[in-house]
């Protein structure tokens, strides 16, 4: 039995043959990309609802299931058992590291987190105030100015090299673009601090890297902050082929360098249909502002004449549950007492959360809380500001799309991203 499909024009009765290919997880695909030279038509899908545009090994999704894999294992094994940082190794290596592949890698990290001095004066040409992502897309473009070796990369190791080098930036990079919003002197990364707690460092500390200091003392950066935060890095580390993800493959597929194909991937991430989601919910919450008002939102979420969206619900692939918000859901209620969540915020969350999933419209159109419906209420509890949340996811993705850029990179059939059009004009 072949495996094809035949699609069957029927204004002439012509017969055209796709070839099916397997997939090891989830749905075929069909190949189509003879189907212009066959039939002289082409496909329409916009926002690519029924199109997988690459062949790709690292993340694996079920929508309907609520499934997420990074190179087959579960995301809830890895948020629950694993950092961040062995996640990373994950992705670019196919494996998880052993101990000693692990220490290497978060003292190479380390080592790797500070800036040019050359990079660091960028920072000053934004006005103050900026958004954080605004400078971060442009700081992270502006590295490939000090590390243009892309073009004539040959073996694994120069990948990597261009992997880590990013990965151990971007929380500097993030926490410079913080700081220069609010017109505060940089603190630079402590080698002897994980991954993890050196950014909740670099965003918190005073001049000379000295901690608040109440009449309790000094605010030491608590290990349950830092592992909570580690978790958040991991649940973002990695998400097949949205849209930030698609766009970096898109500048890769042009040959560009992996940083400008990366900040490209950052800008797309603002988005609140997308990263900048986590930023809206709060801000939502906040507008909201009290339990009794939840209603009058609901209803304005469900009329279809009114603009208004809930953020922080629905999404694209998953149609049962999101996964990574089910992990950051039990984070939120471990963190509870431990951190102080903000009570009210998360009583108006909660009434949302109990009315939408009994609600017909949200059921009908299979609306769900996503990740960044539960981000936001732990982030806030974490001291990091609103205007950082979705940094927070960049710094997190940061891996997935350089891991997805090196795949794109090695594969040999790769082409240059060009689709088509209906054109409707004169
Ligand atoms: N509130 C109210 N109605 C919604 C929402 C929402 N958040 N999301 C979708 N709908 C409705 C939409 O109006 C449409 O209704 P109808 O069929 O009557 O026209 C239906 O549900 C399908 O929506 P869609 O826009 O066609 O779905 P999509 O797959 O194109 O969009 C989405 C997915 C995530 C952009 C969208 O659900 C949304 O805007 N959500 C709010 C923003 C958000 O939380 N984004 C974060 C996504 S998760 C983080 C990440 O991975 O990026």
């Amino acid at each position: 039995m072949k495996s094809t499909i035949t699609v069957i024009d029927n204004l002439t009765d012509k017969k055209y043959e796709f070839n099916i290919l397997n997939a090891t997880r989830g749905p075929s695909v069909v190949d189509i990309s003879s189907f212009y030279t066959q039939t002289g038509m082409f496909t329409f899908d916009v926002g690519y609802t029924s199109t997988a545009s690459c062949k790709s090994d690292i993340t694996f999704i079920d929508g309907q299931k609520g499934e997420l894999r990074y190179r087959g294992i579960e995301i809830e094994e890895l948020a629950n058992n694993h950092s961040y940082l062995e996640t990373c190794y994950l992705l670019l290596n196919s494996e998880l590291p052993t101990l000693l592949q692990s220490k290497k890698f978060d003292l190479e990290l380390r080592h790797r987190s500070f800036l040019h001095d050359g990079l660091r004066d960028l920072f000053k040409a934004f006005p103050s105030g900026s958004h954080p992502m605004a400078t971060l897309s442009a700081a992270t473009a502006a590295l490939s100015t000090f590390h243009f070796n892309h073009l004539n990369m040959s073996d694994d190791k120069e990948y990597q090299v261009m992997a880590h080098r990013i990965i151990a930036k971007m929380p500097t990079i993030a926490a410079f673009a913080y700081r220069h919003s609010i017109g505060a002197t940089f603190i630079e990364p402590d080698i002897d601090r994980s991954f993890t707690e050196n950014f909740l460092y670099m965003i918190r500390a005073y001049p000379g890297g000295k901690m608040h200091r109440d009449l309790e003392g000094e605010r030491v950066i608590k290990d349950i902050e830092i592992q909570a935060l580690d978790t958040i890095f991991t649940l973002h580390a990695d998400h097949e082929q949205n849209a930030s993800t698609t766009t970096v493959r898109n500048v890769a597929s042009t040959g560009a360098h992996p940083y400008v194909a990366i900040s490209a991937g950052i800008s797309a991430l603002w988005g609140r249909a997308h990263g900048g989601a986590n930023e809206s919910v709060i801000k939502q919450l906040e507008m909201i502002g009290s339990v009794d008002k939840v209603d009058e939102f609901i209803a304005r979420a469900k009329d279809s004449n009114d603009e208004f969206r809930l953020m922080g619900f629905g999404h694209r692939v998953y149609k049962n549950f999101d996964p990574r918000a089910r992990v950051l859901k039990g984070l939120q209620d471990k963190l509870k007492d431990e951190l102080n969540l903000d009570s009210n915020l998360m009583k108006i969350a909660n009434k949302i959360e109990e009315i939408a999933l009994s609600d017909e419209y949200f059921i009908k159109r299979k609306l769900y809380p996503n990740i960044d419906f539960y981000s936001g209420v732990i982030l806030t509890a974490l001291q990091i500001p609103t205007s950082m949340f979705t940094p927070i996811f960049v710094i997190g993705r940061t891996v997935g799309w350089i891991t997805q850029w090196i795949e794109f990179k090695k594969d040999k059939s790769a082409k240059i991203a060009r689709p088509r059009q209906l054109y409707l004009g004169k």
